[in-house]
């Protein structure tokens, strides 16, 4: 739920956001396809894959070679043969509402729109949750089975796939293509599961998780005897390569595969409309339960083969099937506690502790319970909210794994409230640092904000990294080669708690080394790890030198005097950023001044009295001071902080001889050597006023590229437009 909605992603978010995931994506493919050990949820991981094609279809650009959408699976293990598949094995896509399933049939009467009085039909069949196989018959003997692997290429287990009874060795009846792919799953059902359990107990044996990750591995045994052993077994649903459609119809194929001796589903039916196709899956839903083995929804496929042809491929998937998926399996529950987490932004973030339970397989322990107004069911002015919950330590809860990630409580079970049940008291500090937490109120609406956040800013330990990350940040101290990297290094080494000891790392050098050499040896072993090669000669941490350090400390010290402004934008004060900070900066020139300022406002009941009235500082800004400067604790950090550095007073000096002074400037376009926030802060220093919009009395417009109709608005006025190098050496920046 931390995760930022794929609409509000700018580029940059974007591309890594899919870098990430390709990895991410990758890696449990290995674990499910290559390890038969997956570490999340179908559902867990198809939130991934889900989020991965979200972002590529709105930044197509920005798709991977090794994008998750275009491949399938993960490659062969080592071990077998390979097998490329004459056909590629695909995986479907899927459905998770009957609405999903209504987009479905609408996509293909979209699709076939020319053929109005085309009747599409679709058969319904149960989704099995096994492995599938492709068996390759030729003039109806079983020559060759492979995996699916990474839907191109298989492992040949040919051998294993012999020992299963479900597969015919010989196809039985007449009429078979003389070469055909059968493809299907391979499963185990429950009664076998258990039985191998309890004989692998018998002898202290290992443990079996769930069936289908047994079948998994029991297809993939060196010896035959033991795939013999497991007694799998195997419906066949599809088809690869062939040299003769088996029949005219997807239905009638199937039903000739079991005339040649295969097991089908029973449970498949062809169906007209989207009414039929929503009855069968209830009805198989219905019998899911007492099958005797694991399905995981139910398959719609169009039954015309001409018509599949025609409606083809997309990436990996056909376009003509889609699988509705079982709905999340829930199960009850008890809140045992509830945790208040700090986040990185100081959010008191409650999750509640449950009584273990396993929902759709996977062990679930925590549940996030959002907010405050969540966790009582209303809003401070006592409305009910939507979602919320009244929940209490000690409650009977619902939970769910809903169609993607995170575990959710559905409700409150009210019959079984144990009468010792209290509201949950939200607390009003911060459990990390002991610091009043509030929440705010938001100017615009009036409204509270559903989130409590701790004040404690510079103290909080909980938010201290990221506070880091923000002091060297580029519109704030901007220290050369102290990045997020050497920030967390040192954060987390325990060189560096505060600001302040970042100006104090020189005296710690052996120890700066030591962290330094340590994640040298951590990066180079992991990159070994990856390659699987050894390094040839490795040199022993004393003998590194690490003569960037003389050139960190020399840029730590570079910036022993920044200039205002920038101090007052690092310091991290909530709405404070380099805008506002320039504001501050100007009118207070100094930063005792600020901070006297700011303590009377903090002792004052009406802060108006005190701080002054300031064109662009409304009371957000005013009441952020207030509790960044009312905060007693935050003077000892300040304190320790300015005993290392000396922030500039701000001089109004360059102003009066600035030739842009007095002028109004409107950037547009791209600036490509400082942010836009920058610009305007670093032209308002120099006595110039920033507008958003070409108007009569702009003087002057700084245009980058991709500037639009601003600048045909300039040239109409007969503005003067000049590029951002100009500008920078017009006021005196330009190299
Ligand atoms: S049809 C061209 N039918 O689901 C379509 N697949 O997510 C190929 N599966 O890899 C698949 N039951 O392992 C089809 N009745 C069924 C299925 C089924 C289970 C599996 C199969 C496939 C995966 C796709």
């Amino acid at each position: 739920m931390s995760e930022k909605p794929v609409e509000s992603l700018s580029e940059g978010e974007a591309a890594e956001e899919l870098k990430r995931l390709a990895a991410e994506i990758a890696e449990h493919d290995r674990r499910y396809h290559t390890e038969d050990a997956p570490t999340i949820s179908d559902a867990e991981y198809d939130a991934l894959a889900r989020r991965n094609l979200a972002i590529e279809a709105r930044f197509p650009d920005l798709v991977r070679a090794d994008s998750p959408s275009r491949r399938v699976g993960a490659p062969p293990a080592e071990g077998f043969a390979k097998v490329r598949h004459a056909v590629p094995m695909l995986s479907l896509a899927k459905a998770y509402t009957d609405q999903d399933v209504a987009d479905f049939i609408e996509r293909g009467r979209r699709f076939f729109d020319r053929d109005k009085d085309l009747d599409i039909a679709f058969t319904a069949e149960p989704k099995i949750d096994g492995l599938s196989a492709s068996l390759r018959y030729e003039n109806g003997v079983f020559v060759q089975g492979a995996t699916r692997g990474d839907g191109a290429v298989g492992e040949d287990i040919t051998a294993n796939l012999k020992t299963i009874a479900d597969i015919p060795k010989k196809l039985q009846g007449s009429g078979w293509p003389e070469v055909i792919e059968i493809r299907g799953e391979v499963y185990m059902t429950y009664a076998e599961f258990e039985a191998l359990k309890q004989r692998s107990a018998a002898v202290g044996g290992q443990d079996y998780v769930n069936p289908r990750n047994t079948a998994a591995g029991s297809l993939r045994q060196k010896d035959p005897s033991v795939t013999a052993s497991r007694n799998l077994k195997f419906f066949a649903y599809a088809w690869g390569y062939t040299t003769a459609d088996p029949a005219p119809t997807q239905y009638d194929s199937v039903q000739k595969f079991k005339e040649w001796g295969f097991k089908v589903s029973p449970l498949m039916v062809r169906a007209k409309s989207i009414d039929e196709l929503i009855a069968q899956y209830h009805r198989i839903e219905e019998q899911r339960s007492s099958l005797g083995y694991d399905i995981d929804g139910v398959v719609y496929k169009v039954d015309q083969l001409e018509l599949q042809r025609r409606w083809g491929f997309v990436t990996g998937e056909p376009r003509w099937a889609v699988a509705h998926k079982f709905p999340a399996e829930q199960a009850m529950t008890t809140v045992e506690r509830i945790d208040i987490q700090v986040g990185r932004t100081g959010t008191l973030a409650p999750v509640a502790r449950l009584a273990p339970v396993t929902v759709g397989g996977v062990v679930v322990e925590n549940v996030t319970l959002h907010n405050e107004d969540y966790i009582k069911g209303f809003d401070s002015n006592g409305q009910p909210i939507r979602d919320g919950i009244d929940v209490r330590i000690g409650d009977a809860v619902v939970i769910q794994r809903a169609g993607d990630v995170i575990p959710q409580i559905v409700s409150v079970v009210i019959d079984k409230r144990p009468a010792s049940a209290v509201p949950y008291e939200f607390p009003h500090t911060c459990p990390v640092c002991g610091s009043p937490a509030t929440r705010e109120i938001n100017e615009k609406t009036g409204k509270e904000d559903s989130r409590r956040r701790c004040t404690g800013e510079l103290i909080c330990a909980a938010q201290a990294v990221e506070r880091l990350r923000h002091f060297v940040s580029r519109g704030a101290l901007d220290i050369e080669g102290l990045g997020a990297e050497n920030i967390d290094l040192f954060f987390n080494s325990g060189l560096v708690k505060t600001a302040a000891d970042i100006f104090t790392l020189k005296d710690r050098r052996p120890a700066v080394t030591k962290a330094l050499a340590e994640r040298r040896e951590e990066q180079a072993r992991l990159r070994e790890e990856a390659s699987g090669k050894t390094r040839k000669n490795v040199r022993s941490v004393e003998e590194r030198n690490y003569e960037g350090l003389d050139k960190l400390f020399a840029a730590i010290d570079a910036r022993r005097e920044p200039e205002l402004d920038r101090f007052i934008f690092a310091l991290g004060i909530r709405h404070i950023g380099e805008t506002t900070a320039a504001v501050l900066a100007r009118q207070f020139s100094t930063i005792e001044e600020l901070i006297r300022v700011g303590k009377e406002t903090a002792k004052a009941e009406d802060p108006h009295t005190v701080f002054p009235s300031i064109n662009g500082i409304g009371d957000t800004v005013i009441n952020a001071l207030r509790d960044f400067f009312g905060n007693e604790r935050n003077d000892d950090v300040l304190d320790a902080l300015l005993a290392q550095v000396r922030p500039k007073p701000y001089v109004m000096e360059i102003s009066a001889g600035s030739e842009v002074s007095g002028k109004t400037v409107v950037f547009t376009g791209t600036l490509e050597k400082m942010t836009r926030s920058e610009a305007k802060a670093m032209a308002e220093r120099l006595g110039a006023k920033v507008a958003g919009s070409v108007s009569a009395k702009t003087d002057l417009v700084v245009a980058g590229p991709g500037a639009g109709s601003k600048l045909k608005v300039a040239s109409d006025l007969g503005i003067e437009v000049i590029d951002e190098d100009t500008w920078l050496q017009r006021i005196g920046r330009g190299g």
